[in-house]
């Protein structure tokens, strides 16, 4: 920011405004009776909310681009017009949900950078600020990964870190395809894949845990995004009628099903520390009471901060995975549905989102992140952080998924300064990255 910094200082975004468009969004695959909201990725719920979260962006007068596997980006023009001859300082996140989704997911980095974007230009149309950097938005498609692993994928796409065909090859259990459901919902768009590197990336999100509500603090400086590992196990038995078929002449993979899930726990327990699993999806064939099922389908994800633990926990699933399977002469796949390692966000961007928080007059504390991000694709090309808010009683992923007004206006206005410093030259002409060793255009 270059004219004028102690007036801007006092900026804010418009949290009344952006609870409203909260909601609105909300409103679009509620689920009766609750909160939350289901908009799967590609789905037609996903495309109403694709269209009116579309819509406020053209409102805006936004550039915006669609590219081949429907991340949508919303670039700030230039005052008089001219195109921009420098890379922007970008923020988002994604706006699809899992199937028990909250209105905050995602949907707040979203809806907040529209919010620093409006509150930037009209402060530029008064002539009250200048910026050297454009600020662009965007949502990136089916973060979640809930219908069509793996998760972040829109962003891993743009990034570059998966081919654009082999995403659009990806099925959902039903075996539909990426691509045929973005072209249903008609959002293949044409922009290029890659896309464009941003001088840096900053978004904001709920924390989805309980760390900053117990301990009392605002916001979260998010240093990193623990490693990931999504594996699917497909273990075939017999099927026989529960009765007469005697207890020794069973192959029931819904045993080995329900041993595999008492060995993560177990894991975890052994291993402690950051460790985490979870057994998201068990699903039986052909699920009746009376009937030994024929196939179990189950899920295994299996996370942690540190690569080589996260390793060690991946082999000893492998070989008690064979074990169980070969005791009850069952038969196993397995297919690996995300594997992302530990990410480390850029600590120059860290502590500017930690300096900007302090200086609104916010706690903050430096924390790791838990739930896999966008941002974490956008680090592998340009320099990146998160700021986290407080979710109340930690709970996402879940229709009672909560986070206070006040405390959603505070992660705004924290990415809105964070982003104006991050896009201008502050008064002594230092770029942010002035000592950066690449990375920062
Ligand atoms: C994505 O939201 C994940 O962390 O599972
Ligand atoms: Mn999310
Ligand atoms: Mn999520």
């Amino acid at each position: 920011m270059s004219v004028d910094a102690a007036p801007l200082a006092g900026l804010r975004i418009d949290g009344d405004r952006l609870v409203r468009r909260l909601l609105e969004l909300g409103e679009i695959g509620a689920i009766e009776g609750t909160d939350g909201c289901a908009r799967l990725a590609l789905t037609d719920e996903d495309r109403d909310g694709r269209d009116l979260v579309l819509s406020w962006m053209r409102d805006l007068g936004l550039d915006v681009t669609i590219d081949g596997i429907g991340n949508v980006i919303g670039v700030m023009p230039q005052r008089d017009g001219a195109p921009w001859s420098t890379q922007p300082v970008m923020t988002g996140s994604h706006i699809d949900t899992v199937g028990t989704g909250g209105k905050y997911d995602g949907n707040l980095g979203v809806l907040a950078g529209l919010e620093v974007i409006e509150t930037a230009m009209t402060e530029i149309a008064a002539g009250r600020l200048t910026l050297d950097r454009p600020l662009a938005v965007g949502w990136f498609t089916d973060e979640e990964g809930a219908r069509f692993p793996p998760d972040m994928l829109g962003s891993l796409v743009y990034v570059g870190g998966l081919p654009l065909e082999e995403a659009l090859d990806i099925t959902d259990r039903d075996g539909v395809t990426v691509g045929d459901e973005l072209d249903r919902i008609g959002y293949r768009g044409t922009a290029p894949i890659p896309g464009p590197v941003p001088h840096a990336f900053v978004e904001l999100h709920i924390e989805q845990g309980p760390v900053l509500e117990d301990e009392g603090i605002t916001i979260g400086a998010v240093t990193g995004v623990q490693g990931i590992s999504w594996t699917e196990l497909t273990i075939t038995g017999w099927s026989a009628h529960a009765g007469t078929t005697p207890m020794r002449l069973r192959r029931d993979p819904g045993l080995v099903a329900a041993r595999i899930n008492v060995f993560v726990r177990e894991l975890t327990e052994r291993f402690g520390g950051a460790q985490v699993g979870t057994c998201g999806v068990v699903s039986h064939v052909p699920n009746l009471v009376n009937v030994v099922p024929s196939q179990v389908t189950m899920t295994v994800d299996l996370r942690n901060t540190d690569e080589s633990i996260l390793q060690r926990a991946e082999a000893e699933l492998r070989a008690f995975v064979v074990e169980a399977a070969e005791a009850e002469g069952c038969a196993v796949e397995s297919r690996s549905l995300a594997r992302f390692e530990p990410v480390e966000f850029d600590e120059r961007v860290i502590g500017i989102v930690e300096t900007t928080a302090a200086s609104l007059g916010h706690s903050v504390r430096r924390m790791p992140s838990g739930a896999g991000h966008d941002a974490q694709m956008l680090a592998r090309v340009c320099p990146t952080a998160m700021i986290f808010t407080p979710s109340v009683k930690g709970i996402s992923h879940n229709v009672t998924e909560f986070t206070e007004p006040d405390d959603l206006a505070a992660g705004a206005n924290v990415l809105l300064h964070t982003m104006l410093h991050l896009a201008g030259t502050p008064a002594d002409g230092a770029d942010a990255f002035a000592n950066a060793a690449g990375g920062a255009r």
